[in-house]
């Protein structure tokens, strides 16, 4: 698509077959890998390979193709097809994103493998788009809100950038909209136990962009938020609730206090496709629980005693009223002050 060429990074893209950035190996290495069947697509999301709500939801849209073709080569009725499908679907719970892609090219599975990889690639082009609006509108607000001329200093958690995303990012596009206009002098990037998305795919983006960061510890991030003069801190989300309430990373909340208690600006920067009207807040959405092992060692090494049992959710949810600005494509919702995302499409924020 002409308006993506620009991309650097594309983690997911139909290539004669289903080809996705192996994001377990970086920042090592930027191995690219080729999905063949449904379990190996399944396995990809759930090992995250693939990771981050848009992309999933890219994923689960092409992964439809990926289960018509298979069940071509393998003599599948329509039923297999099908549940091949929800398998994809539900592969991970919280990110909104992979139902709603996946249930998008489904919805053209009777038109043919060709309408449904129409279909993908339109969820992808879709969100580039509306991932470059929403980097401009959080820019726009970030600036208004913050008040004064200097560079900014920031506070990121986890990765919310090209490799989350079809190919730009949220809360990193904000960040590369506020690099583009000179207005960045550092960014702390939360490390983002225990599968550190932020030191190896945060901080690998922000090389590749020439910005300015430091990788922290997580637990570093309130410290630094009360102390080391930051401005703001941008996260993305996996799903937003109609009252605002966001679903992020594990840790999250706790960057989202920290703001609140210094008084600067916690935004969450989500297309409107992470907006899910059908969950009324956040004691409605499902938090995916992984492996304990994940957190009982440090990458292959366990840490804890062996009798000692992990505890591992994935993301913790954010209550809106802790939200100042919920930047989308269509606007920016000041949830903390009682707008909500809603009111974006009814065009009355
Ligand atoms: O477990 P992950 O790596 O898929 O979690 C990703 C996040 O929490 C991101 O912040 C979120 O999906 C937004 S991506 C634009």
């Amino acid at each position: 698509m002409p308006e993506d060429d620009d991309l650097k990074v594309r983690p997911v893209r139909w290539q004669d077959g289903l080809v996705l950035i192996d994001q377990t190996r970086l920042p090592g290495e930027l191995r690219h890998v080729r999905i063949e069947d449904v379990d190996a697509l399944i396995e990809a999301i759930r090992s995250l390979a693939v990771r981050g709500a848009p992309a999933l939801g890219v994923a689960g849209a092409y992964g439809v193709a990926v289960a018509l073709r298979q069940g071509a080569r393998e003599g599948w009725d329509g039923g297999r097809v099908l549940e091949a499908v929800e398998r994809i679907r539900h592969a991970r719970p919280t990110a909104v994103n992979l139902a709603r892609g996946t249930d998008r090219a489904a919805a053209r599975l009777a038109d043919g493998v060709d309408a449904v990889l129409e279909e993908a690639a339109a969820v992808a082009r879709e969100d580039v788009a509306a991932n470059r609006r929403l980097s401009e509108l959080g820019a726009d607000w970030l600036l208004a809100r913050i008040g004064h001329d200097r560079p900014l200093r920031l506070v990121t958690h986890c990765n919310a950038g090209a490799l989350a995303t079809a190919g730009w990012g949220t809360a990193l596009g904000v960040v590369r909209e506020l690099h583009r206009r000179g207005r960045v002098e550092l960014v702390y990037v939360d490390e983002t136990r225990p599968l550190l998305q932020g030191a190896r795919l945060t901080a690998w983006e922000l090389e590749q962009e020439g910005i300015a960061h430091l990788v922290q510890a997580d637990s570093a991030a309130p410290s630094t938020i009360l102390y080391q003069g930051v401005d703001a801190a941008v996260v993305g989300a996996d799903r937003v609730a109609a009252n605002g309430d966001t679903a992020n990373k594990i840790g999250t909340l706790g960057v989202a206090l920290a703001c609140a208690r210094a008084g600067v600006p916690f935004m969450v920067a989500a297309p409107t496709t992470t907006v899910d009207a059908a969950t009324p807040d956040g004691s409605a959405i499902h938090i995916e629980l992984r492996d304990p092992d994940e957190v009982a060692g440090f990458g292959a090494a366990r840490t804890a005693p062996a009798g000692s049992a992990g505890f591992n959710p994935a993301f913790d949810v954010t209550p809106g009223t802790l939200v100042d600005a919920l930047a989308t494509e269509l606007g920016v919702a000041e949830v903390s002050r009682g707008e909500l995302p809603g009111q974006l499409w009814s065009g009355s924020l």
